[in-house]
C-alpha cells in the first residue's frame, strides 16, 4: 500500500512531464468512445493544434503534432492519449493518501479519480464518464495540470475550472470554495450542437453532463433510487397499484444499459417487476450484465420476449437484457401482441447524432462507423429510426401501455424527426417522468437525490452512514405531515435495503432521496460521527444536478413548472452562487446535461464533512438555501406542493421570508378572456 501511495503521490505531483511520455495503442480491455468527425476548416485545423500545444513544453511539440492532428482527425479532438498517467490504477484512493495541503483539495482529487475509474467511466481513456460526451476534462494535459493545483492548493486558494481547462491558482478566503466549475457557458446566441461540435474540437469547451464534469458522479446507483421512485409511482398512479404492493407482474419495456439508464434494469427488479431493456452496444450490455446489474443477456429476442412473459406470469422481477436495437424490439412485441404495462427510452438522445442513439438496422460497430464515414446518410437514418420508434410507441399506447419520456429528449427528437408527438396544445401527447411524477411529488417538496461518498473507501462506513440515515428519516416519520409520508416510508424502505443490494461501484457511495430538513439533519449527524470516530473518514457530500433547484431544464427538471417561466435559468444560476458563498468545497454550473447542450442549465456543489464546527455550520446554511430556493421557485409557480412545503419551512425559521403568489380566481380570468380567443 505504501508504495501504490508513494507512486500516487509522485504521479500527481508530477503535473505536466518533463518528457515526452511514450506513445501508447489505446487499451482494448476498456470501451473507447466512437470516433467522430471534427467539423474543422484548415485553419480552425491549425487553431486546434496550436490551442493543444500550448499545454506542453516546447521541446514536446515536434515529437507530438502529428499524432496530435490524427487524434483531432480520428476523434474530432485532441484527447492527448499519449499523456493519461498510468502509474497507478485510476480509482478513488483514501483522502490521506493524496498529496494535499488541504483535505478539501484531497476530496476533490478523490472524486475526480473516481469520475475516471474504469469501473465507474463509460470511455475513461477519452475522459467520458457517462451519456456518451459526459467529459471530466477535455484532455489528459488539463488532468495532469488540475491534479497539480489541487496538490499544492492550499486554503485560501480558488481553482477555476473552464470546461476542463484549469485557470490557475488565485488568492481567495478559507470560506469561499476551493474549486469553482463552469462547462460548456457560451453567450446565448451560439449554443447550436454545431456551435458545440467546433468549439470542442478547438479544445475551448466541453460537455459536462449533470454531474461528469462537477465529479460528483457515483455509478448508475446515483439513478437508481430515482428510477425506483419513477417505477413505483408509474404504477400507483397509472396501473393502480397500492402503496405497499410491488410491481410483481408488471411488465417495463426499455432501453440503454449504459451509465445511467443501466439503472433501469437494478430499479426494476428491486420493485419486482419484469423488465425487457435493450441495448445495442454489446460491450455495455455484458459490462452491467457481469456488474450484476442485468439479470441475463440474450442475443435472441424471441427468447428475450419469451422470458418476459414467463416472468410476468411468474410474477418475478428481473431485467432480461437484449443485444440489439429497441425499435426491433417494439415492432416484434406489436408482431407477436405482447402488451407491456410500462415503457420508456433511455438511448442519450440528448446526443442523437454525435453516437447517442443508433440507427436501426444496424449493428452498433457498422452505426458508429457510419457516423464518422458519412454523417449525413447517419442522421437522415437516426431520423428516420425514430419517427419508426416513435410511431411503434403509438400503437403499444393505444394497446394499453403508460409510456413516458426519461429525460433523454425522446420526445424531442422524435419530433424533430418528424413524428407527429404534438397533443394538439403546442405539448407532447407523452408526460416526462418528471411532469406528472418526479416533479410534483418529489422536487415540489424539496426531495431530490441527495448523495454521499464515504472517502475511507471503508464498506463499514457505507454501513454506518446508511444507519445515520435511516435513523434520520425515522425519527422523521414521528410527526410527518400526510403530504411527505408515502415519500419518508419509500426511502426509509430503500436505505434500509441498499447495502443488499450491492450497487456501489468505484468509490463507496450512497443515494438517497430527502427534503432541506432531511438532508440537513442527516449532513448534520455525519459530521458528529466523523468526529466522534464513529466513522474512519470524512464524508464528501453532493447530489444529481438532477435536483429541486439546481437545474432549468424545461424538458426535464422543470417540466412542471407552468407560469411561463420554465425556458429561464435563474434558478440555476442563483442556486450556485448560494452554494458557493454559503460553504460548498466546490461548485459548479453547466450548459447541457440530461437533455443536450442548449437545451439545459444545471449546477451543483460538493462538501467535505471533516467532522469540524466549520463543516457543520457550512453544511447548515448551504443545504436549506440548496433545496429551498427551489421550492420557493416552484411556490411562486403557483405548484401546490411546493406551496405547502415551503410554507412549512417558513414556520420552522422564522429568518425565512418568501414570496407567495396570490391564486387568482378561475372566473375573473375567464371573464377578462371571454371573447378574445
Ligand atoms: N432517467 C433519468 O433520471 C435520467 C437522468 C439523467 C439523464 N438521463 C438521460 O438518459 C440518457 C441515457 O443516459 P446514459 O448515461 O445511460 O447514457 P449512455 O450513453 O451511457 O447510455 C445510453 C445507451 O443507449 C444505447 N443505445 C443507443 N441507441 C440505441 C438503440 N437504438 N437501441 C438500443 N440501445 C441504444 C447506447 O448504446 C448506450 O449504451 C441520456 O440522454 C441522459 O441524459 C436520464
Amino acid at each position: 500500500m505504501g508504495d501504490l501511495h508513494a507512486a500516487l503521490k509522485a504521479s500527481i505531483l508530477e503535473g505536466i512531464p518533463k518528457h515526452v511520455p511514450p506513445k501508447v495503442a489505446l487499451d482494448p480491455t476498456v470501451d473507447h468512445a466512437p470516433d467522430r468527425p471534427a467539423p474543422l476548416s484548415a485553419q480552425q485545423r491549425r487553431l486546434a493544434l496550436e490551442n493543444a500545444l500550448r499545454y506542453l513544453p516546447a521541446s514536446h511539440h515536434d515529437v507530438v503534432a502529428e499524432e496530435f492532428l490524427q487524434e483531432l482527425d480520428r476523434y474530432g479532438r485532441i484527447i492527448m492519449h499519449r499523456y493519461r498517467p498510468t502509474a497507478v490504477p485510476m480509482k478513488a484512493y483514501p483522502l490521506d493518501a493524496y498529496p494535499a495541503k488541504t483535505p478539501h483539495a484531497a476530496a476533490i482529487m478523490l472524486m475526480i479519480m473516481n469520475n475516471l475509474d474504469p469501473a465507474v467511466a463509460q470511455f475513461p481513456h477519452e475522459l467520458i464518464t457517462y451519456g456518451g460526451n459526459g467529459s471530466v476534462f477535455q484532455n489528459w494535459a488539463q488532468y495532469r495540470l488540475a491534479m497539480r493545483y489541487l496538490a499544492v492548493m492550499t486554503d485560501e486558494q480558488c481553482l477555476p475550472m473552464y470546461s476542463g481547462h484549469p485557470l490557475g491558482l488565485f488568492p481567495s478566503s478559507p470560506s469561499g470554495p476551493r474549486v469553482v466549475v463552469t462547462n460548456g457557458m457560451v453567450i446565448p446566441n451560439h449554443s447550436s450542437p454545431e456551435d458545440f461540435a467546433l468549439m470542442n474540437a478547438l479544445g475551448v469547451t466541453q460537455y459536462g453532463q449533470m454531474t461528469a464534469g462537477s465529479y460528483m458522479y457515483i455509478g448508475p446507483q446515483g439513478i437508481v433510487h430515482g428510477t425506483t421512485i419513477t417505477l413505483l409511482n408509474a404504477a400507483r398512479l397509472h396501473l393502480g397499484l397500492d402503496p405497499e404492493q410491488d410491481l410483481s407482474g408488471v411488465t417495463f419495456v426499455t432501453s440503454g444499459l449504459g451509465g445511467m439508464s443501466g439503472a433501469q434494469a437494478k430499479a426494476a427488479v428491486i420493485t419486482g417487476a419484469a423488465c425487457l431493456i435493450c441495448e445495442v452496444n454489446p460491450h455495455a450490455a455484458h459490462k452491467r450484465h457481469e456488474q450484476g446489474w442485468l439479470s441475463e443477456v440474450h442475443d435472441d429476442l424471441d427468447v428475450a420476449i419469451d422470458r418476459l412473459v414467463a416472468s410476468r406470469d411468474a410474477g418475478v422481477g428481473v431485467s432480461i437484457g437484449y443485444v440489439g436495437n429497441i425499435v426491433d424490439v417494439w415492432e416484434r412485441l406489436i408482431e407477436r401482441k405482447v402488451n407491456i404495462d410500462l415503457g420508456s427510452d433511455q438511448t442519450s438522445l440528448h446526443n442523437p447524432f454525435g453516437g447517442g442513439y443508433c440507427p436501426v438496422g444496424r449493428p452498433y460497430a457498422e452505426a458508429m462507423a457510419l457516423m464518422a464515414e458519412d454523417p449525413d446518410t447517419f442522421r437522415e437514418e437516426i431520423q428516420s429510426t425514430l419517427v419508426r420508434h416513435a410511431d411503434a410507441i403509438d400503437v403499444m399506447s393505444e394497446r394499453g401501455m403508460y409510456f413516458w419520456d426519461y429525460g433523454n429528449a425522446f420526445l424531442l427528437e422524435a419530433s424533430r424527426a418528424g413524428a407527429n408527438l404534438d397533443d394538439g396544445n403546442g405539448g407532447f401527447r407523452y408526460p416526462s417522468y418528471v411532469e406528472d411524477i418526479m416533479g410534483p411529488m418529489c422536487f415540489d417538496f424539496g426531495f431530490g437525490p441527495y448523495r454521499w461518498v464515504c472517502t475511507s473507501g471503508a464498506d463499514e462506513d457505507l454501513v454506518a452512514t446508511d444507519r445515520i440515515a435511516a435513523e434520520v428519516i425515522q425519527s422523521m416519520l414521528d410527526d410527518a405531515p400526510e403530504t411527505i409520508r408515502q415519500q419518508l416510508l419509500d426511502n426509509l424502505r430503500w436505505i434500509e435495503a441498499a447495502d443488499g443490494h450491492n450497487m456501489a461501484v468505484g468509490s463507496r457511495a450512497r443515494i438517497l432521496y430527502a427534503d432541506a430538513v432531511g438532508r440537513t439533519a442527516i449532513a448534520t449527524e455525519m459530521n458528529r460521527a466523523v468526529r466522534d470516530g464513529r466513522l474512519q473518514g470524512p464524508v464528501v457530500l453532493g447530489r444529481d444536478h438532477h435536483d429541486v433547484s439546481g437545474t432549468d431544464s424545461p424538458y426535464r427538471e422543470t417540466a412542471n413548472i407552468r407560469d411561463g417561466s420554465s425556458f429561464t435559468a435563474d434558478m440555476a444560476v442563483q442556486n450556485v452562487l448560494g452554494d458557493a458563498f454559503r460553504g460548498a468545497t466546490w461548485v459548479s454550473i453547466h450548459n447541457g446535461g440530461g437533455v443536450g447542450w442548449g437545451e439545459v442549465m444545471n449546477g451543483g456543489f460538493g462538501l467535505l464533512l471533516d467532522g469540524s464546527d466549520d463543516a457543520e455550520r457550512r453544511a447548515q446554511s448551504m443545504l436549506q438555501w440548496d433545496v429551498e430556493n427551489g421550492v420557493a421557485r416552484r411556490a411562486w409557480a403557483r405548484n401546490p406542493g411546493a406551496i405547502d412545503a415551503i410554507s412549512r419551512a417558513m414556520d420552522r425559521q422564522s429568518d425565512l421570508e418568501v414570496t407567495l403568489p396570490t391564486l387568482v380566481d378561475a372566473d375573473i380570468l375567464d371573464r377578462m378572456m371571454e371573447g378574445m380567443e
